[in-house]
């Protein structure tokens, strides 16, 4: 085991947190507040953040759209040049803070922002970014990935750099009292996603990085068998934390890590507008089956440790199967065909996006080819 490790984000976690803004963000900043469709308006976040930069100078940038666009980011780097904007506050859930994340890097950069998630252009530098979050699931607060789509031909990228990390993030969990539960249930199933896939690939016997996962994974089961008690403060502070610590780095540290489920997901969601989320769900459990000659020992040990299963004819199935249980309890499908009718055409649309994206050896063995990733998209319908 090998790495170099540090989370750099100071987190304000805890009611009545969002007033940390103000210290956060230096005085003499220019703020540009970016935010989405609304909700902020709506339960009051929107007012505390104001009141918070009451001694900033500050404008906003509002309609960033789930799934982030590199169409509507651009606007907002444009007010950034226009208006000599210094600091970011992006005040929202993964979409407004990766398309922040986006502008930070864009507003440094010259040439077709496009380039950043392209990767022909190396970002070495961004305007710095902190973030107030109201929807926990992504980890965007406190790392320094950001997934964009360019709407124009349905490509949904990722781009990953140190230096769009956010600089703070407030974690307060009563902004969560507004989520849809379609939006919280999205939020555990990510969360969930994000540990397996920097924990199901080898075993390594990294001991902190396995039991570090297994406690977030017992979390979430907990979390979602108790969906009906969603109404309670303690319930929705330890989903905003354990959803943090799913993708801030810590876990994958050292160990493979595997992403081919959201490297597929990414290409339903871009083509089909499938929330990210539920993708995953559907193309998760497959992907495990198919990579069954890798991911056996793995799985056995998650059924063990997750979900107390004790042996029996085929341990690594059983997990599973628990797994989807596990998506189905919270109304998460786990089959194609409950999203695309026309499932044959939906198939070879994303092989044919995967290609167009490179992504033809994907996994912690890069063993999911082309033709890997149909069979496992055939699986799911
Ligand atoms: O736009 P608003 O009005 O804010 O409404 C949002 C949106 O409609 C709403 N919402 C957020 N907080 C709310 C609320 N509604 C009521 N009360 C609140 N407190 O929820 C809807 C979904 O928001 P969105 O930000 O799209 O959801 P999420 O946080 O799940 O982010 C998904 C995006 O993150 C990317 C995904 O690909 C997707 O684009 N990811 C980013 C990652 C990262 N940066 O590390 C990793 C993830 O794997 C993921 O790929
Ligand atoms: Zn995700």
């Amino acid at each position: 085991m090998k790495f170099s490790y540090v989370n750099p984000t100071q987190i304000h976690f805890g009611q009545g947190q969002i007033e940390a803004v103000t210290e956060s963000i230096p005085s003499t900043s220019k703020v540009l507040l970016i935010y989405g469709g609304g909700s902020i308006k709506r339960n009051g976040v929107y007012d505390q953040v104001t009141a918070a930069l009451s001694e900033h100078q500050w404008v906003e940038f509002s309609g960033v759209e789930p799934n982030p666009t590199r169409e509507t980011m651009d606007k907002a780097v444009a007010i950034i040049k226009a208006q000599g904007i210094d600091y970011i506050l992006a005040v929202g859930g993964g979409s407004v803070i990766d398309g922040s994340k986006f502008a930070a890097a864009a507003a440094k950069y010259d040439g077709d922002s496009w380039d950043i998630m392209t990767g022909a252009h190396q970002v070495t530098e961004a305007l710095p970014l902190g973030c107030v979050l109201t929807l926990p699931a992504t980890g965007s607060e406190s790392n320094g990935a950001a997934v964009v789509t360019k709407a124009a031909t349905k490509d949904k990228l990722a781009f990953i750099t140190p230096v769009v990390q956010p600089k703070f993030a407030v974690m307060d969990p009563d902004v969560m009292k507004t989520l849809p539960e379609r939006q919280l249930a999205n939020g555990i199933v990510d969360a969930w996603v994000h540990i397996c896939e920097q924990y199901l690939t080898s075993p390594a016997g990294a001991m902190v990085q396995d039991g570090y996962a297994e406690a977030l994974l017992k979390n979430l089961r907990v979390l979602a068998s108790q969906f009906d008690q969603r109404d309670n403060d303690q319930w929705r502070a330890n989903l905003m934390w354990t959803a943090n610590q799913a993708l801030n780095g810590l876990i994958g540290a050292g160990v493979a890590q595997d992403w081919a489920t959201h490297m597929i997901g990414h290409e339903l969601t871009a083509l089909y507008g499938v929330d990210h989320a539920r993708s995953l769900a559907i193309v998760q459990p497959h992907l495990l089956r198919n990579q069954m000659k890798y991911k056996r020992g793995k799985l056995e040990q998650m059924g063990r440790n997750v979900f107390g299963l004790t042996g029996g004819d085929d341990l690594a199935e059983q997990t599973i199967v628990e797994i989807e249980l596990f998506y189905h309890s919270l109304q998460v499908a786990t089959q194609l065909t409950e999203h695309e009718s026309d499932k044959a055409h939906a198939i070879d649309a994303v092989i044919g996006q995967l290609e167009n994206h490179g992504l033809l050896e994907l996994g912690e063995n890069q063993s999911i080819t082309l033709s890997e990733s149909r069979e496992i998209l055939q699986m799911a319908v």
